[in-house]
């Protein structure tokens, strides 16, 4: 299996892919998290990138490729991958798309994940991070099991707030989604490719409507 999971900040793309990863067997490829690893571990492309998430902008799009070509490079993405967060940009489709034909790995679908911006911003901001585990949880709308331990895998949940989870900055992301990622819909509408699904509701329901898109031919 070879998707895109395509939607807005907060549209529950890193959660689906979780479920998605369990299910397919194949590896969530998600460029925040690479990005937000490098940040951690203080390497260069991390100190690049730090300001520029935290601001809300989109990193360069020759940085990402980089990245994307590292990974897609790596042995456990030969069976298959979900793209979560990438690509973002007309550039980067492109470029994917010449990167996929020299592999012989086509795109299979590209699910665009749709949630009405109000949701997506009390979503934001309700999410909380478990620094142990690496759960994501919700103080809205999946709260963490109390007491602890979250879900067994720590001992003890140490949540946080994401930097770019600030008010001022979901708002600057969701500007920048509907500038330069949304073009995106239409580009794969047209390639034949897009897939929409109703990302609402419950996560569970969100979960089933998102495995009959991805299985539809
Ligand atoms: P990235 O990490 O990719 O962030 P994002 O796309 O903004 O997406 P999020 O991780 O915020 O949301 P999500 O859709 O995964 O939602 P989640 O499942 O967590 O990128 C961060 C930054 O890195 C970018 O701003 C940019 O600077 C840079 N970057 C990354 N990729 C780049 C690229 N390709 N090019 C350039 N720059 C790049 O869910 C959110 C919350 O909602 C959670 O609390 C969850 O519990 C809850 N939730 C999920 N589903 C439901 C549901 N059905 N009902 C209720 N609550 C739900």
């Amino acid at each position: 299996m070879r998707i895109v999971l395509l939607g807005a900040p907060g549209s529950g793309k890193g959660t689906q892919a979780q479920r998605l990863i369990q299910a397919h067997g194949v590896p969530q490829v998600s460029t925040g998290d690479l990005l937000r690893e490098a940040v951690a571990q203080g390497t260069e492309l991390g100190k690049k990138a730090q300001s520029i998430m935290a601001s809300g902008a989109l990193v360069d799009d020759d940085t990402i490729l980089g990245i994307i070509r590292e990974r897609l490079a790596r042995p456990d993405a030969a069976a298959g991958f979900i793209l979560d967060g990438f690509p973002r940009t007309i550039g980067q489709a492109d470029a994917l798309n010449v990167l996929l034909a020299q592999l012989g790995q086509p795109l299979d679908a590209v699910v665009l994940m749709e949630v009405d911006s109000k949701a997506l911003f009390d979503r934001l901001t309700g999410r909380r991070t478990c620094r142990t585990c690496g759960l994501v949880f919700n103080v809205h709308t999946a709260p963490p099991p109390s007491p602890p331990p979250c879900d067994g895998r720590c001992e003890s949940p140490d949540l946080f707030q994401r930097p770019d989870d600030s008010e001022a900055t979901i708002g600057r992301r969701l500007e920048v989604y509907e500038a330069s990622t949304r073009p995106l819909v239409e580009y794969y509408r047209r390639e034949g490719l897009l897939r929409s699904v109703d990302a609402e509701g419950d996560i569970d329901a969100v979960t089933a409507r998102l495995n009959a898109a991805i299985s539809a031919q």
